[in-house]
């Protein structure tokens, strides 16, 4: 076999950056992270301007589209999104028999993405300026329709009936209504618990290059459409490195609770790196995610209105007080991140663990529609195909079965 120093004269020089912590992928004009002081823009607006003046669809179409839309162009987007939201009626039969009640909501979601396309033909033929011609109507309905395969995925796991969207409700409340809802009681949510929702869409629709983004943008540089690259991009999510972190939050806090509700442990623990504090620390905000600092009001909110008896949100609060005086957490920029408080808030309004990752999808939709267009309309792309740094032999003998033993 050749050694290794060999093969590495023959294959030239090669960067490794493992995880590309330090490589830019592409260029790219949607979003805009400064870590050290805690700022976040789409578009370049600041996140704290939308959260405050806009809407998730608002901000969808900022993200999609690169400026914000003019009345006539809110009111045709709106209108786009409203006609999608039901899903195709034989579509319906995947929740009745087609999973086990068992599937996990990200399995069912990143499936039925990617089965969607296959009833529109016309959207989807994998050749890149037909794909783009019908680029506004695909957008639109993937960004309806993802939220009403989640509703759907939580009624027919929970063995009960499907409900259709209303058409005088707006995005979120749609979700809601989707969500819980009886047939002969409708649910009303508090305006609290509706913006709360939906500034958890709003503040997830983009983080420049994270792991599902930048799945999206490789699937959609070998040139496949809309609906496939999308579809890989919940299956990314689902980590529990990346949106699988807002589930293991509340995980986190029903075991603090089991073992007797003892925070001061649970950060003895954290302290002594036995285990850590989930919700807590960014790798890019090395000071408060301003993602968080919106949610944290938010959450104070709605667990005013639901007017929570849940021992798990209290002993969630009482853990970000204590770990805010603690010169650990200080030291180390160690701050609540925004899966912290959007775990408290989806608990408070009802929303099953298990769905939280699939709620982190419906958010981040815009964000991934905006990249593989972003992809799709470059003049000259070229697929993306990193290099690596071999580490086996080479001109290994094949031996015969017999001779393995
Ligand atoms: N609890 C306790 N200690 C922590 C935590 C934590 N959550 N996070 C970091 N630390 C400590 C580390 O032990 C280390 O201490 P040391 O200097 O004494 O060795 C120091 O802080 C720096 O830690 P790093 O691992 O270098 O920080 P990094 O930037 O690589 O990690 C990460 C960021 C992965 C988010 C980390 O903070 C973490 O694991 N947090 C918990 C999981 C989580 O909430 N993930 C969601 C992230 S947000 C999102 O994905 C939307």
């Amino acid at each position: 076999a050749i050694d290794i120093a060999t093969l590495r004269s023959r294959t030239g020089y090669i960067t490794l950056d493992e995880g590309f912590g330090n490589t830019g992928a592409c260029e790219s004009k949607i979003t805009y992270i400064d870590g050290e002081k805690g700022k976040l823009f789409y578009r370049g607006v600041p996140i704290e301007t939308l959260a405050e003046n806009s809407t998730f669809i608002e901000t969808a179409y900022l993200i999609i589209y690169g400026e914000l839309p003019t009345r006539r162009q809110m009111s045709d987007f709106s209108q786009r999104v409203l006609r999608n939201a039901n899903i195709h009626e034989s579509m319906m039969h995947f929740f009745d028999g087609g999973f086990p009640f068992s599937a996990h909501p990200m399995a069912i979601l990143s499936a039925l993405l990617n089965s969607l396309g296959s009833y529109y033909p016309n959207m989807v033929t994998n050749e890149r300026e037909h794909d783009l011609e019908y680029f506004d109507d695909a957008a639109a309905l993937l960004i309806s329709k993802v939220r009403t395969i989640v509703a759907m995925s939580y009624r027919m796991k929970n063995g009960l009936p499907l409900i259709y969207p209303k058409r005088d409700l707006g995005y979120s409340q749609n979700f809601l209504h989707m969500m819980f809802s009886e047939p002969y009681h409708e649910y009303y949510p508090h305006d609290d618990i509706t913006k709360a929702l939906d500034l958890i869409l709003l503040l997830h629709a983009d983080h420049e290059q994270n792991c599902s983004t930048s799945t999206v943008r490789i699937v959609a540089s070998s040139g496949a459409n809309l609906f496939a690259s999308v579809s890989a991009g919940v299956c990314a999510l689902w980590g529990p490195l990346h949106g699988g972190a807002n589930t293991q939050v509340i995980k986190m806090l029903e075991e603090i609770h089991r073992n007797g509700g003892d925070v001061n442990k649970a950060i003895e623990d954290a302290k002594m790196g036995k285990k850590r504090l989930m919700g807590f620390g960014h790798r890019i905000y090395k000071t408060y995610d301003p993602r968080a600092m919106i949610l944290k009001e938010a959450a104070q909110k709605v667990l005013k209105v639901v007017k929570s008896s849940d021992p798990v949100l209290d002993i969630a609060q009482t853990l970000a007080e204590k770990a805010r005086n603690d010169d650990y957490f200080i030291e180390r920029n160690l701050y609540p991140n925004v899966d912290f408080y959007s775990g408290i808030i989806m608990k408070a309004i009802g929303v099953p663990t298990e769905m939280f990752t699939a709620m982190f999808a419906i958010g981040r939709m815009p964000g991934w529609i905006a990249h593989w267009k972003e992809v799709a309309e470059r003049v000259k792309g070229r697929i993306t195909r990193p290099r690596q740094i071999y580490q086996g032999e080479i001109d290994v003998d094949y031996m015969r079965m017999r001779d393995r033993e």
